[in-house]
């Protein structure tokens, strides 16, 4: 890397960040984490996920995004807060790497769009699966025709929150609900691997009793040409995180897609020759994600989960929702109303 490192303010000092996050910002070279905010009256928390990183605190999310030593802001607020704040952090001048989902509505992609434009800013959806190594190795596995040509994605990503926890999951007002939490990866690895938007989907929603969110879906995604997709995604059983992609002659399965934490990847292949398994080196993809995204602020290039990927996935969660109001009914993609 040359030139001077990329400055980090993160927003929210979330359990979740300090752990996974801000490790990676402080252990990926040419980074730096500068600043974390909370809400106000929150100085002592965000002062203390900092310290260990030499992170300092300011006092609220507006402080920070003002801050001129803050290059890059790392956004991993409530889903319903993402938009807003992207948009504050991209008009200070700010690049922007923000959680999933980046909107719960394609309108608010379009929103985020114009104002990375206005302010030839970078800006990117935080799939941090797609930068794993065992997802690169499954990839390379269908690009070199061993399994043939693809035609089924199944996917599954699950765990268990309780009732009364408290979890942002579980509150409507702040975007909850399972799918824009674990159902968007189940949903953006068909895409991910077709390369393209289902035509239509079809979902069954499932709420666990006293919740307002969906906690559990199942449901397909037609692609076309006799191709399709099944999942299922919850935030009431599991766990469960995993993928496989069905070709004409054989099979690949990623046993542990999103739950990485330090272990090996396992990528098996099953053919008429037989099974192989292969074991991928142990990697953070939370690491490798601050990686790229810098490489793209650094080159001016495009980020390498594209904006045009995020509106697809708003759409999708947009359709998902429409069928499960229609009892499952599939519901073209192209059809899902976008205002705009
Ligand atoms: N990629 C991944 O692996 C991954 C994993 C977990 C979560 N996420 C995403 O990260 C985002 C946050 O999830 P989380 O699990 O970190 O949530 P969390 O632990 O509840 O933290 C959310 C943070 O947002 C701030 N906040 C602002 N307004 C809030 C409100 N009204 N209620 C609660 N918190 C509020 C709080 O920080 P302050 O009080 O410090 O301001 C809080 O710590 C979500 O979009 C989620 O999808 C991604």
């Amino acid at each position: 890397m040359t030139g001077p490192a990329l400055r980090w303010g993160v927003l929210g000092a979330t359990s979740y960040i300090a752990t996974h996050l801000m490790p990676a910002i402080a252990a990926t070279p040419g980074n730096v984490l500068s600043a974390v905010a909370s809400r106000p009256g929150r100085s002592a928390e965000a002062a203390d996920a900092g310290r260990p990183f030499g992170a300092t605190a300011r006092p609220d999310y507006a402080s920070l995004i003002a801050d001129p030593g803050v290059d890059a802001v790392y956004i991993a607020l409530p889903n319903t807060d993402h938009v807003d704040w992207t948009v504050r952090a991209l008009e200070a001048g700010k690049h922007v790497l923000v959680e999933k989902p980046m909107a719960l509505e394609e309108e608010g992609c379009a929103r985020i769009e114009d104002a990375a434009r206005a302010a030839s800013r970078t800006v990117m959806e935080a799939f941090m699966y797609r930068f794993h190594p065992q997802q690169v190795r499954a990839a390379e596995l269908l690009a070199s025709g061993e399994i043939g040509e693809l035609r089924v994605v199944r996917a599954a990503f699950a765990f268990a929150i309780p009732s009364g926890s408290g979890n942002i999951r579980l509150e409507q007002k702040l975007g909850g609900g399972a799918t824009f939490d674990v159902g968007c990866y189940a949903v953006d690895v068909p895409q991910f691997f077709f390369g393209q938007a289902p035509r239509q989907v079809s979902a069954r929603f499932h709420s666990r009793p006293g919740e307002a969110v969906e906690t559990s879906v199942t449901g397909t995604m037609d692609f076309g040409e006799g191709r399709g997709a099944v999942f299922d995604y919850s935030i009431d059983y599991g766990p469960r995180a995993w993928y496989e992609l069905q070709g004409t002659r054989g099979t690949v399965t990623v046993r542990n897609a999103w739950a990485m934490s330090g272990e090996e990847g396992v990528v098996t292949v099953l053919t008429a020759e037989g099974t192989r398994t292969e074991t991928v080196p142990a990697a953070d993809h939370y690491q490798l994600q601050v990686a790229a995204f810098a490489r793209a602020v650094r080159t001016g290039s495009t980020a390498p989960v594209t904006l045009a990927d995020s509106r697809r996935a708003a759409r999708v969660g947009a359709a998902l929702a429409a069928s499960a109001a229609a009892q499952g009914a599939p519901v073209p993609t192209a059809d899902v109303t976008v205002p705009r």
